[in-house]
């Protein structure tokens, strides 16, 4: 054969070889989170991932980075807007520092007397409005994930709001729960959820709040010694992805994984409350903390107490959309 045959022929056959190789190399995905692996937001994310690889046939690859393990809360939000992960699942009370400050409607304490209301709020046209206002921001809100209701920590029992006094309690970077806090006469201060045990145990904090299953897989209650189950708030997610890299999937690919994300939320949903139980249940048996089951008198303390939080938050988080949630919550 003429040699700028075979010449054409080898550029051609590393040409092909090489489009092979970019065909078939796959996409990935970098979900990021800041919690452990086995707490109901951690087990959902390793069942996405099963899911979507096993429906795209490999096509897809997640990484699944837990614990803060690649960023802090404000900077996952940063890397997702920068394309540096693909998706995380944060909690909604960490949207404000990105300028969608309704989020923070979540934090309100006894907004929703149980799930099933929480459910036609996410499930409903508000959560789905919600959702729109991502799109601005480079954004797609792809579902709501539960953690639970939360309990209240410190090494000193909390049971009336003037237990509370004088406090430095950890939040999360919402306004609505700076509120909330201050609403109980302690005084609130922001840290990353990785920053919390290491702030309990030094002291630079004295206490915190968060569903038990935080609590428990972070190892606060060793670092705590009271803990009142108060239900006082809910905590959940968004599971966000970075827009132009949704948008830009090829179509069959989106839907696989849009469908793999429907199911592992299924799966999220049930097991969130059971994961709860049983880590309050561990919490109790660790012997390490007091546990405190709030009474009904208490209750009505802390409702007394908490409930003009709605009123001073109503501009923050919107008058239209807290009044939306409280009917469709009631
Ligand atoms: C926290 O920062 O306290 C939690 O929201 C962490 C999480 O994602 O559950």
């Amino acid at each position: 054969m003429h040699v700028r045959k075979l010449q054409a022929l080898a550029v051609g056959l590393a040409a092909a070889i090489s489009f092979n190789a970019w065909a078939q190399s796959p996409i990935i995905i970098k979900f990021s989170h800041v919690v452990a692996t086995d707490t109901p937001k951690g087990q959902a994310a390793e069942r996405f991932k099963a899911l979507a690889e096993k429906a795209t046939n490999g096509r897809v690859k997640v990484e699944v980075y837990p614990n803060s393990q690649l960023y802090k809360d404000k900077e996952e939000l940063e890397a997702l807007q920068l394309g540096a992960v693909q998706m995380l699942a944060p909690s909604l009370a960490k949207f404000g520092p990105l300028g969608v400050k309704e989020f923070e409607v979540f934090d309100l304490p006894y907004l929703f007397p149980n799930k099933e209301a929480l459910y036609r709020v996410t499930e409903g046209p508000v959560g789905k409005s919600l959702f729109a206002k991502l799109d601005a921001k480079g954004i797609v809100g792809l579902a709501y994930w539960d953690n639970g209701f939360k309990v209240m920590s410190a090494n000193k029992p909390l049971l009336m709001p003037a237990d509370f006094k004088g406090l430095k309690l950890r939040i999360q970077s919402s306004k609505v729960l700076d509120a909330q806090m201050r609403a109980l006469g302690a005084n609130p201060q922001v840290l990353a959820f990785s920053e919390v045990y290491q702030a309990l145990q030094t002291g630079v904090v004295d206490g915190t709040e968060n569903p038990p299953s935080n609590m428990y897989t972070q190892k606060m209650h060793e670092v705590q010694k009271h803990v009142t189950v108060s239900n006082h708030g809910y905590l959940g997610y968004a599971v966000i992805v970075n827009k132009k890299f949704w948008d830009g999937l090829p179509a069959d690919i989106r839907s696989s994984l849009a469908k793999a994300m429907a199911e592992a939320t299924t799966y999220e949903k049930a097991i969130a409350q059971r994961d709860n139980n049983m880590a309050l249940d561990a919490i109790r048996k660790s012997g390490k903390t007091t546990i405190h089951m709030q009474t009904a008198q208490e209750q009505a303390a802390w409702r007394a107490a908490l409930t003009p939080v709605h009123k001073d938050m109503e501009r923050r988080v919107g008058k239209e959309l807290l009044g939306a949630i409280t009917a469709a919550a009631k």
